[in-house]
């Protein structure tokens, strides 16, 4: 990560609008919180919720060459050998001799403790992996490991996957799924905590091809994050210099977002080469080769595979997406989260509190509801609502007001531009269906109108 700050929003907006409108909460925070643990709230689950069928829907649902895996977190211990972990994933730790902070000596730039200026010990490796005993008795031999990468569920089972998908290669698994690593260096809000959440795909091919098939994951994945409205000029290419590679990599690039401490890794894409299958056949003693019918030859596929943080496309798509307004004399915060990640997608406002308003605005509600992600709220000014529902990226408005009672038709407020229609409720489902998938605002449905300040009051 570098030291230059973006000069975007701070990292203490994101927070206090995280917390003040119910997305991320400390972890048990009635007692005192759990260091880099971090609670999703109600809007927090929709946003997630949303990233990851995004992605699943980009990797699995409309592609022919991949399927889906659901691996257990906790795997056979020799796991762990068989992939490198256990020797090799491990952060050179130091502590200071007086105020026993510890801190990764790769991120000090000084030599003594930069909290308190103490002198720091020598570096010793610490692994990463969380450790855990399986069953009522506690010792060595029972001891398991939470996993640090979602991956090995998948190398381990790509046998399985061959022999019941009858995929030919090249092929991929995709999976969504917790991972724990015991960071040394945590903070900067969800960016690096103890306990996340990886989208992974292990993308089996024929040994020679892994250039072609990396750029094109290069290419396929940066394009993932910019068509879900992250700007291009925050998004940057960095290639992995031999030292920092990992112990399974050949060649590895990182997709760094501008996060507001600088740049920083989104997503990691990686060549593996053969390096697990070929652990996990030796230490397993199971073959976990491919027969190629075209040249009728047993191979060990190499595997390319790009490794996104659910956590930080999070709160990357924050950072992007938040915008400040001055209107009327107040801020205005609003979230230009695209419609597919809004975690409300349509909010319907009766203009007032009058019980005939008030029912016709709830059936509104109700029958947008079994489709959509819908808010109803009735409590204070109408521009109130409106700005509460920019600060959490709600992308319509749909405000009844007296004149629906006569005339059927209710108004569309849309977040970005503040431009509004009025629409027949009659035909309300299907105009908001395809202005959510993207269609102009003043495209109108039958019996529509462009709205006018005042005309409706
Ligand atoms: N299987 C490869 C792998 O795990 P990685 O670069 O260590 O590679 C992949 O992790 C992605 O997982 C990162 O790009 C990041 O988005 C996310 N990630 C890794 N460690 C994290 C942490 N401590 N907190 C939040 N996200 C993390």
């Amino acid at each position: 990560m570098t030291e230059q700050a973006s000069g975007k929003v701070d990292m203490e907006k994101i927070v206090s609008l995280c917390r003040r409108r119910g997305f991320i909460f400390p972890s048990s925070e009635i007692y005192g919180g759990l260091s880099s643990c971090w609670d999703y709230g109600p809007l927090g689950v929709e946003l997630k919720q949303n990233i990851k069928q995004a992605w699943w829907r980009a990797v699995v649902q409309e592609r022919d060459d991949m399927v889906g895996l659901d691996a257990s977190i906790l795997m056979h211990p020799e796991t762990w050998r068989a992939s490198g972990h256990l020797q090799g994933f491990a952060d050179p730790l130091v502590e200071c001799k007086n105020c026993h902070l510890r801190w990764r000596s790769d991120d000090l730039t000084g030599n003594n403790c930069p909290s308190c200026g103490g002198e720091l010990t020598e570096p010793r490796l610490f692994n990463l992996m969380f450790k855990t005993f399986m069953g009522p008795v506690e010792e060595m031999a029972n001891v398991v490991y939470l996993r640090p990468e979602t991956a090995q569920g998948i190398f381990v089972n790509f046998q399985n996957v061959v022999n019941t998908t009858r995929k030919r290669l090249p092929f991929g698994i995709a999976q969504i799924g917790k991972a724990f690593r015991n960071e040394i260096t945590t903070g900067k809000f969800i960016f690096r905590s103890r306990e996340f959440e990886q989208m992974e795909i292990e993308f089996f091919i024929k040994p020679g091809t892994d250039e072609e098939w990396f750029n094109y994951w290069l290419e396929e994945r940066v394009n993932w994050y910019v068509k879900l409205g992250i700007k291009k000029e925050s998004l940057q290419l960095r290639q992995h210099s031999k030292e920092e590679l990992a112990h399974y990599a050949r060649v590895c690039y990182d997709i760094d977002y501008l996060f507001p401490m600088g740049w920083a890794e989104l997503e990691g894409i990686a060549n593996r080469g053969d390096f697990d299958l070929v652990q996990h056949a030796s230490f397993s003693g199971k073959s976990l080769d491919y027969f190629d019918e075209e040249t009728k030859e047993h191979i060990i596929p190499h595997i390319i595979e790009p490794s996104a943080g659910v956590d930080r496309t999070f709160l990357a798509l924050l950072c992007d997406a938040y915008d400040e307004e001055l209107a009327e004399g107040e801020i205005r915060v609003i979230l230009h989260l695209h419609p597919t990640l809004a975690p409300i997608k349509v909010a319907v406002l009766p203009l007032s509190r009058r019980e005939k308003l008030v029912a016709l605005a709830k059936q509104v509600y109700v029958d947008l509801r079994p489709c959509w992600m819908a808010n109803y709220d009735d409590a204070q000014s109408i521009g109130r609502r409106y700005r509460r529902q920019d600060e959490i990226g709600t992308p319509f408005c749909v405000t009844v007001d007296f004149q629906s009672l006569e005339d059927e038709q209710v108004t569309i407020r849309e977040r970005d531009t503040l431009n509004q229609i009025r629409v027949p409720i009659a035909e309300l489902k299907k105009t908001l269906q395809a202005k959510l998938e993207g269609e102009d605002l003043f495209v109108l449905p039958p019996g529509g109108s462009i709205w006018k300040e005042g005309e409706s009051s």
